[in-house]
């Protein structure tokens, strides 16, 4: 369980400016307004499910239910450097599965690797099918990819990361 940034009355306060132009331009505004905390906090935090209903004017029961349907919304932040694999057939067909095992293998083997990118979730293609296995590393796309690419665009994100520290 994550600490939840939606605590105090002057958090939720805030969050709920940030949701009702949504609720109240939309009609079905609840998976926007989901979209909209998470392009805010990068993630769906414990405590916005509750404020969305309020807004929306839809139980809590309501508001899990788009919740837990649509994985791309996260319950947790997400991790420093995103690495998300192709695992679309095209991509399965030039290697893609062993790529996906080759990098858990390589995660598994270096905990600071594994803690920088996290445990991200496959994605279905990312029209380089020409290129594959393609490979997103936070939002540089990685044709033709295996470990060493994967692990030099994880140091280049890095480095960049630090660069704007
Ligand atoms: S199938 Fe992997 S990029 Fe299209």
């Amino acid at each position: 369980m994550t600490d939840s940034p939606i605590k105090t009355s002057e958090q939720i306060a805030a969050l709920k400016d940030l949701l009702t132009p949504i609720a109240d331009r939309e009609p079905g505004p609840v998976l926007l307004c989901l979209q909209a905390v998470q392009g805010h906090y990068g993630y769906v935090p414990e405590g916005a499910v509750a404020v969305v209903a309020e807004v929306c004017n839809v139980t809590r029961a309501d508001v899990h239910g788009v919740f837990s349907y649509y994985s791309d919304l996260k319950k947790s932040p997400p991790p420093a450097i995103s690495v998300r694999l192709c695992a679309a057939e095209a991509c399965q067909a030039v290697g893609g599965r062993g790529l996906a095992a080759a990098w858990s293998e390589a995660c598994a083997a270096d905990p600071k690797l594994a803690a920088a990118t996290g445990t991200d979730e496959p994605v279905f293609c990312l029209g380089n099918c020409a290129l594959g296995p393609a490979a997103l590393v936070n939002d540089q796309l990685i044709g033709r990819a295996n470990v060493a690419t994967l692990k030099s665009a994880v140091e280049a994100a890095q480095n960049v990361t630090e660069a704007t520290r």
